[in-house]
């Protein structure tokens, strides 16, 4: 894309974008994790980019390459990712695409644990993670679109329909991981928000990236110009 940078649809806006899972770590060689690839959210990073935006991705654990002007943030944990996100505010936008763990390990040991040659197996005892999403929607500093992302197995619309009220996002991107397995090259989103449901063909990554930009960008020029 070669169009002058103040001709992006994008140019002067703040995206804060979180991709990936998070790792939560049992002992210093374990840890609870979930199989996002992370690609729809460094596809949805480069696509912000391209279209002309300061785009900050954070990122947890994923062996994937910084898309070209992006600034990259790692993190491992939910807890880490938090923080990061705090950090980052104020944007225009935030798209939170991470497949944050739900769950950290409530009192992860400071050695490998060994098994016990009884055959008694160790508790894992569980802490709910903060949630991210749910925080910047009632923080200070709230983006003028705050997106979620949803993976379903099943009710998808009714879910993301519930998750747009719980969470005070402004749009639920919702996708069917029973019929586009999470780690695909494709998905088939609709985007749910108050005025409605825009349900779309399934597409590529990046294709489903570049048209989300589209309606960010028109959605932000119509909410502050
Ligand atoms: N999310 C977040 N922090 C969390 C959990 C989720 O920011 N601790 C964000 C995700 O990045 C996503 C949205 O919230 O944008 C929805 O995530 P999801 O896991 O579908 O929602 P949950 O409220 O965790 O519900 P579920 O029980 O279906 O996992
Ligand atoms: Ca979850």
């Amino acid at each position: 894309d070669f169009a002058p940078a103040k001709h992006r649809p994008l140019y002067g806006r703040r995206i804060l974008i979180t991709a990936g899972p998070t790792h939560e770590p049992i002992d210093p060689v374990r840890y609870i994790a979930n199989r996002s690839s992370g690609k729809q959210g460094f596809a949805i990073a480069e696509a912000a980019a391209a279209a002309g935006a300061e785009v900050l991705l954070i990122a947890g654990p994923v062996p994937l390459p910084t898309p070209p002007g992006v600034i990259r943030v790692d993190v491992e944990t939910a807890v880490e990712m938090a923080e990061e996100v705090r950090q980052g505010l104020p944007v225009d936008a935030a798209i939170m695409v991470a497949a944050v763990a739900d769950w950290r390990a409530a009192d992860p040991a400071g050695q490998k644990i060994k098994k016990d040659r009884s055959g008694a197996v160790p508790p894992l005892a569980l802490a709910e993670n903060p949630d991210i999403l749910a925080g910047v929607a009632t923080s200070a500093e709230r983006p003028t679109l705050l997106i979620g992302f949803a993976a379903e197995t099943n009710d998808v619309i009714a879910h993301a329909e519930a998750k747009l009220a719980r969470k005070g996002c402004d749009w639920i991107v919702a996708n069917d991981v029973a019929a586009d397995p999470m780690g695909g090259e494709s998905n088939r989103v609709h985007i749910v928000s108050k005025d409605g449901i825009d349900s779309w063909d399934r597409l590529p990554k990046a294709a489903v990236a570049r048209k989300l930009m589209e309606k960010i960008a028109d959605e932000l020029d119509a909410r502050s110009p």
